[in-house]
């Protein structure tokens, strides 16, 4: 059986760029936290409408309500995942372990990079909320502009995406990654990537840990 797999990492630091690569070659089940939240507010839900405004600001959602909307999307006895964007604070991963994994063999990887770098990097990101492809105007322009190669719909800018709410979440994550961290090796299940090299290598980095 693989290891469910824990993507910890910064915003912009790749970890749904590394996510879609490994559920194609791995065969694994992606879940963002981060997708079902924007998903709720797309629809327009009850959850959507509670929690627009802390995510536009960068804020963390309540952690009951993010793990409730995790389980609902998620059964761990018929796949292995990818956990992408949760857990977001010690506490999170204590109810990941206890309520979703219970046990099951898992592996953290923490994608390490200097975070001066993810500002320009999340400013050129453009996402296809349809077919979930992820664009970055330096590093994978799409071939049309403004186009998803994929499925031709338009490309968006996420919301959160401005240097005003960037910046506080870069500052929410130094605020919460040390004992995640902590966490993770303490259980010797934590592997550390250097998520500033290429997409391909640092994908080339994520199959040695799956493998490993
Ligand atoms: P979420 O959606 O999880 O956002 P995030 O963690 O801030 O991460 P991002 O999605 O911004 O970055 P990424 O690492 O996926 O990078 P990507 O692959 O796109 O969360 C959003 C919000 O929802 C939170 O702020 C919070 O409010 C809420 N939330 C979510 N989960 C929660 C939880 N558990 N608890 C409470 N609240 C929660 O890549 C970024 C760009 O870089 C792209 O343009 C890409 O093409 C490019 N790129 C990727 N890799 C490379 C590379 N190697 N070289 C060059 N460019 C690259
Ligand atoms: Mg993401």
């Amino acid at each position: 059986m693989k290891p469910q797999l824990i993507l910890l990492g910064a915003p912009g630091t790749g970890k749904g760029t590394q996510a879609k690569r490994i559920v194609d070659e791995f065969g694994y089940s992606h879940i963002s936290t981060g997708d079902l939240l924007r998903g709720e507010i797309a629809k327009g839900s009850d959850l959507g409408k509670k929690v627009k405004s802390i995510i536009d600001k960068g804020d963390l959602v309540n952690d009951q309500v993010v793990l409730e909307l995790l389980n609902a999307n998620c059964s761990i006895s018929d796949s292995a995942y990818i956990f992408d964007g949760f857990p977001r604070n010690i506490e999170q991963s204590e109810l990941l372990e206890e309520h979703v994994l219970k046990g099951a063999a898992s592996k953290a990887i923490y994608f390490d990079i200097d975070l001066d770098i993810l500002v320009e990097r999340i400013s050129n990101r453009r996402i296809a909320p349809k077919s979930g492809e992820i664009y970055n105007l330096l590093s994978r322009p799409p071939k049309v502009e403004g186009k998803c190669d994929i499925s031709g719909e338009d490309l968006i800018h996420r919301k959160d995406d401005t240097a005003e709410t960037v910046r506080n979440r870069l500052e929410v994550f130094k605020n919460t990654i040390a004992p995640i961290l902590d966490y993770y090796e303490g259980r010797g299940v934590l592997v550390r990537i250097d998520a500033s090299t290429s997409a391909e290598e640092v994908f080339a980095k994520v199959g040695e840990a799956i493998n490993s």
